[in-house]
């Protein structure tokens, strides 16, 4: 039985990170210390040796049940400069196909010593279930769970605000696209509110913009010159059309004319903004090429620090005990 805080199930009774399932709730001083931690990462990978020995001996099991590029490869990274075995089940390949479930899967993979899992799957929820099933000295981290929440995109995200912006406290983010089915969106929003960002937009178009976004502390625009106006970050987000039902929009042609990031839309914001976005995007749909390889782009540096963010997640929740 593990002794997790009744009021968040990620932290122990000390308020320390035992498990990353959502940015939701985390306290601010836990942020500042992945952040913290993510940094001095960094120059890991500069070394020639790219390794520390801080998971030596421990094993992390990579349980992807939905497609990714980014999230599972910077994860494998992470834990390999850590020093981890690591071991990448192939869900396609295992016996989930023969019907085995999630928690008998788990259980099978814990009799082979797993001491982390990081896990993405279409199930909200799915990461907390297996949280909450798992021995004491096992970790867990959300690499991405149904719309519900990607932690580490969201801390990533962060660190890439942090590293060109300074100083949360002064700034403007405007976060455009389909936000009604983003994970992302969701994570981030909970990260800015507790690392005190004084203006969050939410921007797009009715059907893919909850009004209740207001209830987070967001503003919600649906006219995005006015999404943009001074705008200090501008995170664009892909449109999930494996997640919508139904015609949630007139065309690809009309959502770009009307929302998509293009020089002039982007000339509305502070000269120095950046753009980010968590990836895999859509040119000519969300983004215009222009943009997404133009000078305010930091598109790129946001896949590398999420190896040492996820470095910084995985050697945090090892040296905590449930
Ligand atoms: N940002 C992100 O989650 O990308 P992948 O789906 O490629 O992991």
């Amino acid at each position: 039985m593990t002794m997790l805080s009744k009021r968040n199930p990620q932290l122990n009774k000390h308020g320390e990170l035992v498990h990353l399932l959502s940015t939701e709730g985390l306290p601010r001083a836990v942020i500042h210390q992945i952040l913290d931690t993510a940094g001095t990462f960094l120059s890991v990978n500069d070394r020639e040796v790219k390794k520390v020995p801080l998971l030596r001996g421990k094993s992390v099991f990579n349980l992807f049940f939905e497609n990714s590029t980014r999230t599972r490869t910077t994860f494998e990274i992470a834990a390999k400069r850590l020093s981890a075995d690591v071991i990448n089940l192939d869900i396609a390949r295992s016996s989930t196909a023969k019907g085995e479930t999630l928690l008998d899967t788990v259980a099978n993979l814990s009799a082979m010593h797993a001491d982390m899992f990081v896990v993405r799957h279409s199930e909200s929820g799915a990461p907390y279930l297996i949280a909450q099933h798992c021995a004491p000295h096992v970790h867990v981290v959300n690499a991405g769970d149904g719309r519900h929440a990607h932690p580490t995109q969201g801390l990533l995200d962060m660190y890439t605000i942090r590293h060109y912006k300074k100083d949360f406290t002064q700034l403007t983010v405007a976060i455009v696209g389909d936000i009604v089915h983003s994970r992302v969106a969701r994570s981030d929003i909970h990260a800015l509110n507790i690392l005190g960002v004084p203006e969050i937009r939410a921007v797009g178009p009715k059907t893919l913009v909850p009004g209740d976004l207001k209830d987070m502390g967001v503003r919600v625009c649906h006219d995005m010159a006015e999404g943009m106006r001074d705008a200090d970050v501008i995170i664009m987000l892909r449109l999930q059309n494996e997640r919508m039902s139904g015609a949630m929009l007139p065309s690809a042609g009309e959502y770009f004319k009307s929302f998509g990031l293009t020089p002039e839309k982007l000339a509305l914001a502070k000269p120095d903004a950046i753009v980010m976005h968590p990836g895999p995007i859509n040119r000519g749909v969300e983004i215009s090429s222009s943009v997404a390889d133009g000078q305010h782009s930091v598109i790129l540096p946001q896949v590398t620090f999420g190896i040492a963010v996820r470095m910084a997640v995985m050697s945090i929740l090892a040296g905590n005990e449930a």
